[in-house]
């Protein structure tokens, strides 16, 4: 059974190989998998954390997603991160403001490694304030376990690409306010990087559509020295793009509510 497992891994590995050649030449493989990123991913089929292997869901930037079944037949989403990332100078400049992660140690693996358990404790915060976001599973060096967004094999969309279709922008931008606000004044975070690309549509797009927010990595605790600065970005960032949607957002008064003076 596990060999099953391991050969999908396998395949999957060679699919990215085979595409990404072109452009930068076996670089995708020597950087996302490189044979200790293998090792850890084989440790958790056999721990019993993915049962089953399945494709690739994004090539970003810093990480690559797979999709892939665990216990029970759950859909999880598998984030690695790699090593040798473009965005190596700014993951240290976010991480060292965070005095959770001050005493780190600086060689680009442990900055990945420190990054990725950052995601993961910013999930289960977010997630223990009643903020909706992929519920954090298990993580390992550079590699993030958790749930699947979505349903079956069809991860739920972006905002980016279903914005224009929600019934009612006004409720959803509510819940994004809600969220950023839960974040800020229960968890004592702010997400960083929150705009339309980083905001999954569950639900479909009527009135049920519910924003879950992704990728919270960059999120910095209130006392890191960007956080109001970073806050600010965010607020801007959802007010630009419910704008579109005529809905009426004053900065301001939005930031005020976030912070939860108003
Ligand atoms: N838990 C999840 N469930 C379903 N889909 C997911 C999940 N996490 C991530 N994705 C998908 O993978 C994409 C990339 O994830 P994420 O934003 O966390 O990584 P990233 O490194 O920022 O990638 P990029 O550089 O493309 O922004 C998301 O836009 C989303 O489509
Ligand atoms: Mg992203």
């Amino acid at each position: 059974m596990t060999d099953k497992i391991f050969r999908k891994i396998e395949a999957e590995i060679s699919k990215l190989h085979i595409r990404d050649q072109g452009v930068e030449d076996f670089k995708v493989e020597e950087d996302v998998f490189d044979k200790p990123t293998l090792e850890a991913l084989y440790r958790l089929v056999n721990k019993g954390f993915i049962t089953a292997m399945g494709g690739s869901i994004s090539t970003g930037k810093e990480a690559n997603v797979f999709y892939a079944l665990g216990e029970a037949e759950r859909g999880l989403a598998i984030k690695i991160y790699r090593i040798t990332t473009s965005n190596f100078k700014a993951m240290t400049d976010y991480l060292l403001g965070d005095p959770r992660f001050a005493n780190i140690r600086h060689s680009k693996k442990s900055i990945v490694f420190e990054w990725t358990k950052k995601e993961f404790k910013n999930l289960m915060r977010a997630q223990e304030v009643g903020v909706r976001v992929p519920e954090p599973i298990v993580s390992e060096r550079n590699i993030l376990i958790m749930e699947f967004i979505g349903k079956g094999e069809m991860h739920a969309p972006r905002l980016k690409d279903v914005g224009d279709q929600l019934e009612d922008p006004a409720s959803f931008f509510e819940i994004v306010i809600d969220y950023t606000a839960k974040l800020y004044q229960k968890a004592s975070l702010v997400h960083a990087d929150l705009s339309e690309f980083n905001i999954l549509v569950e639900g479909g797009d009527g009135t049920d559509a519910m924003p879950v927010f992704i990728d919270i990595g960059q999120g910095v605790t209130l006392d890191h020295p960007n956080a109001e600065e970073f806050l600010k970005r965010d607020v801007h960032n959802i007010c630009r793009y419910f704008k579109k949607f005529g809905v009426n957002c004053e900065e301001e008064a939005i930031l005020e509510r976030v912070r939860g003076k108003a």
